[in-house]
C-alpha cells in the first residue's frame, strides 16, 4: 500500500544521471533504462534523463575525467545509473580514482550497499547451497580506510624506497555507518535480524578498535537487533561453508571491497552482482552500478549479461521511493532468471543482451 509520502514521491519528475561510460557499460546501462520506461509507464511516475560522456575515451580525447563543474551538475540529481569504467588504453587507477573514487567521496556516498542474493535459476559455485540459503547483505563504509590515498614515497626508485599507504578511520565516518547498518538490518526485518561486524580487531588495534567500540556502542540504540562479529579472515570462510548464517555484514572500506567479490561470485558473479553507492542524507544524490567492469572483450557484441544493471536500477527506484516500482523488477527479474535465462554468464544466456532486457520488461 503505497503511504501519503510515496504519492507526494511520485508526483515529482526524477531527474536520473546516466553514466554509461566504458566496454560493455552501455549496452547495460541502455537495457536498464528500457526497464525503467516500463516499469514508470506501468507505475505512472515521470523522470528526466542526463546524459554523461564520462569515462576511457572521452579522457583519451580531451585529457580529462571529470571535467570542471560535473561534481555540482551532479549533486543537483536524484540519483545516478553508472554503467561501466575502465578502458585497455588508460593506465591503471586513473579513471578509478579520477571517476569512480571522487565521485564516491565528492558526493559523500558513505554507504556501498551489496545484496547478495541467489536469484530462481542462477547457479551458485557452492555445492548444496540454494536461493534460501544465500541471501543476504553486505554494507561496506565507502569513504575511509585505505582509499583516502593518505600516503607517499621516500627516496622512490631507489634501494632505498619507501612507501606509506595510510589507513584513515574517523569516528564520524564509522558512526555513520555502522548505524545505517543497525537501521536496515531493523528494516529488513528477517528472522535472523542480525547485523554482522566484520574487521580484524585482533591485529589492526586502533582503527578497528575506533570501529569495534563504535560498534558496541551504537548497538545499545537497537536491542531489537541481535549483535555479531567476525574476523574477516573467519568471515571468508563461512561465507563459503554457512553462507545461510549471515544476514547483514557491516564493514571497513577494503574488507568490504574484498569480501563482496567473494559474495558476488556466490550470488552467480557479475552478471547478477548490482551495488549502490549512497548517500542516505536529505538531497543527498546516490549512485548505482552493476559490479563487473566494463569487459572490452564483449563490446558491442550484444552478448553481456543486462541483469546486474537491471538489478542496480531497482535499488536506485528502491532509493528514491519508487519503492514498488522497485519490487516489481526485483520480480520480473527473478521470473527470466528463474525461467528463461539458461545462464548468467556473457554469451551463455540463451538471449542477446537486448532480448534479455526484452524479458524483464515483458515479465513487468
Ligand atoms: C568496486 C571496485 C572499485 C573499488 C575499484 C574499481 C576502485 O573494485 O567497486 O568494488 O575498489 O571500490
Ligand atoms: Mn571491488
Amino acid at each position: 500500500m503505497p503511504s501519503e509520502g510515496d504519492i507526494v514521491t511520485s508526483s515529482k519528475t526524477m531527474r536520473i544521471g546516466v553514466i554509461g561510460g566504458d566496454g560493455t557499460g552501455p549496452e547495460v546501462a541502455r537495457e536498464a533504462l528500457k526497464v525503467l520506461a516500463a516499469v514508470a509507464k506501468l507505475e505512472s511516475f515521470s523522470y528526466e534523463l542526463q546524459d554523461f560522456d564520462f569515462g576511457g575515451e572521452r579522457y583519451l580525447r580531451t585529457g580529462e575525467v571529470l571535467p570542471e563543474g560535473a561534481v555540482d551538475e551532479i549533486k543537483q540529481l536524484d540519483a545516478v545509473l553508472l554503467g561501466a569504467i575502465g578502458h585497455p588504453d588508460v593506465a591503471p587507477g586513473i579513471l578509478e580514482k579520477g571517476l569512480l573514487l571522487r565521485l564516491r567521496f565528492e558526493l559523500d556516498q558513505y554507504i556501498n550497499l551489496r545484496p547478495v542474493k541467489l536469484l530462481p535459476g542462477v547457479e551458485t559455485p557452492l555445492a548444496g547451497k540454494g536461493p534460501e540459503d544465500i541471501d543476504f547483505v553486505v554494507v561496506r563504509e565507502n569513504t575511509e580506510d585505505l582509499y583516502c590515498g593518505v600516503g607517499g614515497f621516500l627516496k622512490k626508485n631507489t634501494p632505498d624506497e619507501v612507501a606509506t599507504q595510510t589507513a584513515v578511520f574517523t569516528r564520524k565516518g564509522c558512526e555513520r555507518c555502522v548505524r545505517w547498518a543497525f537501521e536496515y538490518t531493523r528494516k529488513r526485518n528477517s528472522p535472523k535480524k542480525m547485523l554482522t561486524l566484520v574487521a580484524k580487531t585482533n591485529v589492526l588495534t586502533y582503527g578497528h578498535d575506533l570501529w569495534w567500540r563504535t560498534f558496541q556502542e551504537v548497538a545499545k540504540d537497537y536491542p531489537d537487533v541481535k549483535t555479531d562479529y567476525n574476523h574477516v579472515d573467519a568471515c571468508c570462510m563461512w561465507m563459503v561453508k554457512n553462507p545461510e548464517y549471515y544476514d547483514v555484514i557491516v564493514t571497513t572500506n577494503m574488507f568490504g571491497d574484498i569480501i563482496t567479490d567473494l559474495a558476488g561470485i556466490l550470488q552467480g558473479g557479475m552478471g547478477v552482482a548490482a551495488g549502490g553507492n549512497i548517500n542516505p542524507d536529505a538531497g543527498g544524490t546516490s549512485m548505482f552500478e552493476p559490479m563487473g567492469g566494463s569487459a572490452p572483450k564483449y563490446t558491442g557484441q550484444n552478448v553481456i549479461n543486462p541483469i546486474a544493471t537491471i538489478n542496480a536500477m531497482a535499488m536506485l527506484l528502491e532509493q528514491t521511493g519508487q519503492t514498488t516500482a522497485a519490487d516489481r523488477i526485483n520480480k520480473a527479474v527473478a521470473v527470466v532468471t528463474g525461467t528463461k535465462m539458461k545462464s548468467q554468464a556473457a554469451g551463455k544466456m540463451g538471449y542477446t543482451t537486448e532480448q534479455v532486457g526484452d524479458l524483464v520488461c515483458e515479465a513487468l
